[in-house]
């Protein structure tokens, strides 16, 4: 076994390594001046942030979790509030949305890109607007996943929001720096600036990632920034005068100043993730039976995952982990389907694309230091197990 070559699903030792001297420097200098909880490289960050994602404000908070929860909050959503997001998503999605008290929607999504399609939530809208009883809240926001990072429609999205007056939160936390051609402003938007607020992760294995915990809201709009800033930090704006219950869910000096170093490569890094995605699409595009990733020209995504969907896939995994390669399942169980939310009354068949994709998907080695050598051993060894089947 020893000379089969070792495939990651993602390496965080090389990033680290090639930063090592900056980010020992860092934890140096809040050593030396014991500014260890906000502070000037908290504030720092936040302008770079939001400088990246072309927003007017960036507020840096504990987690992605926190960044969704503390947005939703501070655009006014809690108990008789439902908010409308989809069911292919990791549960913190909808964990922010039932800890503020609001109630979840689901709607499904589009085959080809994987995020919500537009239709299904119009469908749900209208369907909404005929039910005379108010089941478990108004609809009061949708919350589009920019989901392995590809861009939601979110013209589409915005255009039904805005007809039926609700509020668009959007879920970034896979997509720092993803692309959406916006025809109704004929520019490109960056992920996280179209909706009037958006949650960041900077969990370690995202795009833009610390080396703990991390995440971040962005957004132009000036109120929100206020209420979020006072949540994390148990509701005050001014020491020990708290004006409502917060929470602790401040973003601590050293993850910042890791996130400052990291920042300056971030663009850099997504294009590398990009060629070497363009690159497993060209070496894949003979084989009939994978579906590749599907980037509309309106998107320029910044492939956090890397997805195919194969028949047979869990055959398939095995094979490839047997062979040493790792891949991830992103998700293996749609929301809706899980123990957490039985009581929301969903079945197998409630959301038919989401659960059918949900079969085939299969996440592959994903990241800018991968190498070619790497790659053709990925694709040579799927290729090996398709060609054996055929
Ligand atoms: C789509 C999505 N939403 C929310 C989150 C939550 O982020 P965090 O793990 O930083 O709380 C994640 C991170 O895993 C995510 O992928």
């Amino acid at each position: 076994m020893s000379d089969v070559m070792q495939i990651p699903f993602l390496d965080l030792i090389a990033p680290h390594r090639e930063l090592e001297e900056e980010l020992v420097k860092v934890f140096r200098e809040c050593l030396r001046t014991a500014s260890f909880v906000g502070g000037s490289q908290v504030q720092g960050f936040e302008e770079e942030f939001a400088q990246f994602c072309e927003t007017k404000y960036c507020v840096a908070v504990n987690s992605g979790t926190d960044a969704l929860r503390f947005a939703l909050i501070a655009a006014g959503i809690g108990p008789g509030a439902e908010v409308i997001t989809v069911p292919n998503t990791f549960i913190a999605t909808t964990e922010a949305i039932s800890q503020t008290g609001a109630s979840i929607a689901f709607v499904d999504i589009d085959e080809r890109t994987y995020n919500m399609d537009p239709n299904q939530l119009e469908d749900y809208l209208k369907f909404r607007n005929r039910q005379s009883a108010i089941r478990n809240g108004r609809p009061r926001a949708v919350l589009p996943v920019h989901l392995y990072g590809q861009p939601a429609d979110m013209d589409s999205i915005l255009e039904i929001a805005n007809r039926y007056g609700l509020m668009v939160i959007e879920d970034a936390c896979q997509a720092h720096g993803a692309l959406y051609y916006s025809k109704i402003e004929d520019k490109w938007k960056k992920a996280g600036s179209m909706g009037l607020a958006a949650g960041f992760s900077f969990y370690p294995g995202k795009n833009l990632g610390a080396c703990g915990e991390g995440g971040a809201v962005t957004t132009n709009d000036e109120k929100i920034v206020q209420k979020v800033m006072m949540l994390r930090d148990h509701g005050q704006a001014k020491k020990y005068y708290h004006d409502f219950e917060g929470y602790n869910g401040r973003l601590d000096a050293i993850q910042t100043g890791i996130l400052r170093v990291k920042l300056k490569h971030l663009s850099d890094w997504n294009e590398k993730r990009r060629q070497k995605a363009y690159r497993y699409n060209e070496m894949f595009a003979q084989i009939d039976s994978l579906i590749l990733p599907y980037e509309p020209s309106r998107t320029k995504g910044v492939y956090h995952l890397y997805i195919v969907r194969v028949q047979k896939r869990e055959e398939l995994q095995k094979y490839l982990s047997e062979r040493g390669v790792a891949t991830g399942l992103h998700y293996p169980i749609p929301l809706h389907l899980q123990k957490a939310y039985g009581g929301l009354g969903h079945i197998e068949g409630s959301f038919p694309v989401t659960e059918k994709v949900g079969k085939e998907i299969l996440s592959l080695p994903m990241f800018p230091q991968i190498t070619e050598d790497q790659q053709d051993e990925v694709v040579n060894r799927i290729k090996e197990f398709i060609s054996a089947r055929t």
